[in-house]
């Protein structure tokens, strides 16, 4: 949670520039903005709890001095979103201060030592100890320098951070440091910037300096200088040349970037489609050899794995577990070991869930397994073989590009084990290859010849009080991305279960007029699946269904229907069938007047467990 950002600029003032950099990082929290600014010896500070428009809006961001400074938006963890509690923090002499992403854990006791020996606290925060241990740092030896306070200060730091430091007695420097948070360096002509993510100064510059855990980094006009946290040793790291166009952060003329990364879809899911064989191949000979493998997750990226799942027992006769990672230690934990595959999903990298779960199945040998769209995020760093979704750049909260992406790999890797293992015949695998090639097209005519009927539809619900969402075999995964998608932007209450489970309890729900969207492929579950319509439809239910077009059946059944072009394998069914259920969930959000890329208490990397 949070962004940070930090610049160093030759000829120019920095407020602007981290007030446009941090609008790039609001999706990672918004509820409260601040910077800090370095001029003339002393130190400037501008914050207040809100959005940043709001906040610039009464307090102008742009207009505090100095050609370096830092900046922080935040998603609250230790104390409310108020003014007091928003970054960056500064010591009791105002001297120096500090924006900082993640959790300290032990800044309860941090916090009693200082205030023993004097420290003032003005906030309810953990991350405001980090800036006056600096400042008791610098005070018990003076002849320190703000890089050596700092590495000393983050030695005595537990939990999770990526924290940027700035002082007025160093006017020319900015000293990070990072655990378990992300940060990384951008290097400009003439200027330099540390950042949560790369997108924050892409427009900027694209070419990045990735900072790995436990590692610190001063940055100055001069350079920059990577050192171990661990020990003060110093490290070498490459320049990394980011192949993002500047253009694919910004929203090209849609109205929020969750619509334009719908309609993204069909390039990712090309660019993806060209995924380097050797790591497919590499990923399915470590997946064969596992005794069993745990596929793991948070949200969507969790029911890309449900899907997988049902993609990886169908084409590779693998029995895999999909786990939702913040269960894993608990449920798994002492189950796995050497012989454990862990498949790591995460969008991010980032997630804290996520990466706990990964760092218990490594205590106990297994093998680290990870997908992701972040190269050069924590999950890239701890798994044995990973493999770059290649999405680009996701800003809207809600995953949605990122998520037809993941299922089109995870497709690609269940072909890949097929083979391996013997179990589809080569015909097979050509078909199946070729109908995944064909998916972006049939995405493409998705969002062409249905969009508009979507958003009548949901002009039509936006008052529903709430939803089921139902499908059998691999479309319960389907089921359930559609009901996170309603849920998190339109802040409809929705139910998503196997359709088989209605009779076992839900149903009881059902009253006239009780909207059930019903996932109805044409595979080995549509006669069944007819059948729980007709339960549905018998107690009033409004029956809605994605349909392939040729299903005159279900769609005499059906209140209102979606069509999808006919044809696509059941394995391959999430991803054409959960477009609909994406533009459903971003036209009730806009029809319910919520903004769908900043829901409520929400963001999109979620670094805290
Ligand atoms: O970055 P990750 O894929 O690990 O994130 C996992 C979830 O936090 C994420 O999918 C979340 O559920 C989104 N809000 C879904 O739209």
């Amino acid at each position: 949670m949070c962004g940070i950002f930090g610049c160093i600029l030759k000829d120019q003032n920095a407020a602007p520039v981290i007030h446009t950099a941090l609008k790039r990082l609001e999706y990672r929290g918004y509820d409260s903005v601040g910077e800090a600014t370095v001029h003339d010896g002393k130190l400037y500070i501008k914050k207040d709890q809100g959005k940043i428009d709001e906040v610039h809006l009464t307090r102008n961001l742009d207009d505090l001095p100095g050609n370096l400074g830092i900046g922080h938006t935040r998603w609250a963890t230790h104390g409310a979103p108020l003014e007091v509690n928003a970054h960056p923090h500064s010591d009791c002499s105002g001297q120096i201060a500090v924006a900082h992403n993640g959790i300290v854990e032990n800044f309860a006791e941090l916090k009693a030592e200082l205030e023993n020996r004097g420290h003032v606290f003005r906030s309810k925060t953990d991350t405001e100890v980090i800036v006056h241990l600096i400042e008791d740092v610098l005070k018990n030896n003076p002849a320190l320098s703000l890089t050596e306070a700092v590495l000393e200060s983050a030695r005595k730091l537990d939990g999770s951070y990526s924290i940027a430091v700035i002082s007025a007695k160093e006017p020319d420097k900015i000293v990070c440091a990072r655990k378990e948070s992300p940060l990384v360096i951008g290097i400009g002509e003439n200027a330099i910037y540390c950042a949560s993510d790369i997108p924050a100064f892409l427009p900027l510059t694209n070419k990045a300096v990735i900072v790995d855990d436990g590692e610190l980094v001063a940055i100055s006009l001069k350079g920059w200088e990577i050192r171990k946290i661990s020990d003060g040793a110093p490290v070498t790291r490459e320049i990394k040349v980011i192949d993002w166009a500047p253009e694919m952060a910004v929203k090209q003329g849609y109205p929020h970037f969750m619509l334009k990364e719908i309609h993204e879809q069909p390039t990712c899911l090309r660019n993806t489609l060209r995924l380097q064989e050797h790591y497919l191949d590499l990923m399915s000979t470590f997946l064969d050899r596992a005794r069993e493998v745990f596929l793991i997750a948070c949200g969507t990226s969790y029911h890309a794995c449900l899907g997988a799942s049902y993609m990886f027992s169908k084409l590779a006769f693998l029995a895999t577990y999909p786990v939702i990672a913040s269960e894993f230690i608990e449920q798994h934990g002492k189950s796995v070991s050497v012989d454990s595959a862990i498949l790591a999903v995460s969008q991010s990298g980032e997630t804290a869930d996520t990466l706990a779960s990964v760092n218990a199945a490594r205590q106990r040998a297994a093998t680290i397994l990870g997908l992701t769209n972040v190269i050069g995020s924590t999950l890239t760093r701890v798994s044995r073989v990973y493999i770059g979704q290649q999405s680009g750049p996701e800003i809207g909260v809600a995953a949605t590009k990122t998520f037809t992406s993941q299922l089109s790999v995870l497709a690609e890797l269940a072909l890949r084990l097929a083979k391996k293992r013997g179990k589809v015949s080569q015909d097979e695998m050509d078909y199946l290859a070729d109908k995944l090639k064909r998916l972006p097209d049939i995405v493409e005519t998705i969002i062409r010849t249905q969009e508009a009927k979507i958003r009548e539809l949901a002009k039509k619900y936006k008052d529903a009080k709430t939803f089921f969402f139902l499908g059998r075999g691999i479309s319960t995964a389907t089921a359930y991305e559609g009901r996170l998608k309603l849920m998190e932007i339109a802040y409809v209450p929705a139910i998503a279960f196997p359709a088989g489970e209605s009779k076992h309890g839900p149903i009881s729900l059902v009253e006239q007029g009780f909207p059930v969207i019903f996932i109805c492929p044409k595979d080995e579950t549509h006669k069944t699946l007819i059948g729980n319509i007709m339960e549905m439809k018998a107690r009033g239910a409004s029956i809605i269904t994605i349909v392939e077009e040729d299903d005159e059946e279900v769609k005499r059944l059906s209140d209102d229907y979606v069509e999808i072009p006919k044809g696509v394998p059941d394995v391959l069914s999430p991803i054409p069938f959960v477009i609909p259920l994406q533009l459903f969930a971003y036209y009730m959000a806009v029809e319910r007047g919520h903004n769908p890329d900043m829901p409520r208490n929400l963001a999109k990397s979620v670094t805290v467990k």
